[in-house]
């Protein structure tokens, strides 16, 4: 589902839409870049049109782009052609020990709540011993997700509390209290975090 729509409708305009960088994703990704050593290899996961790839490769680092949309892809090659792209989802990532960092920005609401310990533990797979993570959870307000469901239910939708349905769009929202058990489920610990601009902000580290 979220892969024709970004293939179809968000890919089209999605730099002149969203290409600007928010005060605080910007903030927390020059925090990560500080933490990793100079010509390391990053992984963007879901890196939709690279838009964080100057930065990346400003920092003297290398950076692999991984999206399920080829449009999004097609998008980020034509702005980096040096850069490696790969069409995959986050679901089936198979890098093991490869990354120094990853990121993955602004994406996450579109995993099933099923999912997300699988989606964490590919993260945590592939980077490595040491290696860092900076990922956002979108946030949307309570009400709004209450209604939601409550609307979802009287469809009759097989649906979990954080799941939005609407107009052929799908996304996941999670209790942030639930991200951080997941988290450290997987053996991540936090080291920082933060809620600005709309979206929970992590910055984990792989012990
Ligand atoms: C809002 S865009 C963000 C792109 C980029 N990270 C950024 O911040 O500009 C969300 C991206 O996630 C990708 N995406 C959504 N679900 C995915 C999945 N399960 N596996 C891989 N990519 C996914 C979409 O194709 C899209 O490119």
């Amino acid at each position: 589902m979220a892969e024709k729509r970004y293939d179809t409708i968000f890919s089209v305009d999605y730099d002149k839409k969203w290409g600007k960088i928010d005060k605080t994703h910007k903030s927390f990704l020059s925090k990560f870049l500080s933490f990793l050593p100079e010509k390391c290899k990053i992984l963007d996961a879901a890196c939709g049109t690279g838009k964080y790839w100057k930065l990346i490769l400003e920092n003297n680092c290398q950076v692999v782009g991984i999206d399920q949309s080829e449009q999004m892809l097609i998008k980020a090659k034509e702005k980096f052609p040096n850069c490696e792209t790969v069409k995959i989802g986050l679901q089936e990532m198979c890098y093991e020990n490869e990354f120094e960092g990853i990121i993955c920005i602004d994406a996450m609401e579109n995993v099933f709540p099923e999912d997300w310990t699988l989606v964490l533990k590919n993260f945590y797979r592939a980077l490595k011993k040491k290696g860092y993570l900076y990922f956002t959870v979108e946030l949307i307000d309570e009400k709004k997700l209450k209604e939601a469901y409550i609307e979802g239910k009287r469809m009759g939708l097989p649906i979990v509390e954080g799941e939005v349905v609407y107009n052929g769009g799908y996304h996941y929202y999670p209790p942030i209290k639930k991200v951080k058990e997941w988290l450290y489920e997987v053996g991540f610990k936090i080291i920082e975090e933060g809620l600005s601009d709309g979206y929970y902000h992590f910055l984990v580290k792989k012990l």
